[in-house]
């Protein structure tokens, strides 16, 4: 198949376009490199031993956009990773975040109604669960989330279920990522925050690399078993073969797919915490802070939807993640830079 990658240069993104050249898909990036660099693009040509279409363009850009489908006549499908993504920023510029995501993802609608492509896979969250009963199951009924960022995911599923019902021969895919951590075995690509990382494992792999001095654990007293918050941490190259798995089981196959990607397994902040000291053989010093606001105790998927239908399951352990993690930190200290 031909695949258009929206946010192919980012973390989740490069990996599952080496995936996808690496299952014989051709790949066409568009990406505007607001967070992510060329370079994530040229290694993966590199480790594929194939090349990628790139263009430097915005999602939210119709006139651009127009012109690349005009340009390639044989798209098969759009996976759409392009989005902002920091939650604490969403809350500081919430214009920002609503306009790049949901303009987005109208103007890709559009571009599929105005170019007759028929699928696309979107990257959702777990965030739309809200606090909810645990695991979360793609049955509940959504929850209200607290921050503008995870409100431009419920609103961008909203969209497309709408348009799936407006275009009843199109598949839409909507994918509610856990946790993804990692990176490819290989060092080659990874997670490349800019600035001051918001998530846990790239924070903390910058603490055993000496470039922060250590690591605030954002509360203890939650209820569960050691008092930190549990999640469900899933590796970026299970992640990636969920996403190409997804769109071989069901383009062409009309409505709407919706799957959690996580391992189904919780891991507490200070159990993720040792697990990194102890497979990486190092000292990561912490600190007790207090709550970050939003978090919420404790959450994991039930993935066994997608293992039931899609043949696909999280493979990679907890170590893998830590050692990956590991690897890339230290052949890439400063990122692609
Ligand atoms: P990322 O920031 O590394 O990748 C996003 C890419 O999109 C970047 O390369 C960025 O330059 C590009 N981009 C952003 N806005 C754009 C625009 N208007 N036009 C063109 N390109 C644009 O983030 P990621 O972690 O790879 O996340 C990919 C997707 O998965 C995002 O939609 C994110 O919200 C979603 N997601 C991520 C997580 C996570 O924890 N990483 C969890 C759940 C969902
Ligand atoms: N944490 C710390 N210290 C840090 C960073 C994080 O203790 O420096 C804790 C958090 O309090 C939380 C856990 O580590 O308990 C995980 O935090 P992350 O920021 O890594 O991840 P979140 O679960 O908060 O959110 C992530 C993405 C969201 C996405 C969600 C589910 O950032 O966008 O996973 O996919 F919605």
């Amino acid at each position: 198949m031909v695949i258009l990658v929206t946010g192919g240069a980012g973390y989740i993104g490069s990996h599952t376009c080496l995936e996808l050249l690496r299952a014989g898909h051709q790949v066409i990036v568009v990406d505007n490199l607001c967070n992510s660099s060329r370079e994530a693009v040229n290694r993966v040509e590199k480790l594929a031993g194939k090349s990628i279409i790139f263009y430097q363009a915005d999602v939210t850009d119709e006139a651009a956009l127009a012109a690349i489908f005009a340009q390639h006549t044989n798209i098969d499908g759009i996976i759409h990773f392009a989005g902002l993504k920091a939650v604490g920023e969403s809350v500081v510029k919430p214009q920002q975040y609503y306009y790049n995501n949901i303009v987005g993802t109208l103007v890709l609608s559009k571009m599929m109604a105005q170019f007759g492509i028929k699928n696309i896979v979107f990257s959702s969250s777990a965030t739309v669960y809200g606090e909810n009963e645990i695991p979360f199951v793609e049955t509940m009924s959504l929850g209200v989330p607290t921050n503008p960022y995870g409100q431009t995911k419920l609103m961008s599923e909203q969209i497309l279920k709408d348009m799936a019902v407006a275009h009843q021969e199109w598949s839409v895919v909507l994918l509610r990522y856990f946790n993804p951590v990692g990176a490819h075995e290989s060092g080659q690509i990874g997670e490349a925050p800019q600035g001051i990382p918001n998530n846990l494992m790239p924070f903390i792999s910058q603490v055993a690399a000496g470039r922060l001095e250590k690591l605030n654990i954002f509360g203890n007293d939650y209820p569960t078993p050691d008092g930190t918050c549990i999640r469900d941490y899933i590796h970026v190259c299970d992640l990636a073969e969920g996403h190409v798995r997804a769109l071989e089981k069901l383009a062409d196959k009309s409505g709407v797919h919706v799957y959690n990607l996580g391992t189904g397994q919780g891991t507490s902040v200070m159990q993720l915490l040792t697990a990194f000291e102890r497979v990486n053989q190092l000292h990561v010093p912490y600190t007790i802070a207090p709550r970050r606001a939003g978090d919420i105790a404790a959450f994991y998927a039930d993935a066994s939807k997608a293992e039931r239908e899609l043949g696909w399951r999280a493979v990679r352990d907890i170590e893998a993640m830590c050692r990956d993690t590991w690897r890339w930190q230290t052949m890439n200290s400063h990122g692609y830079d």
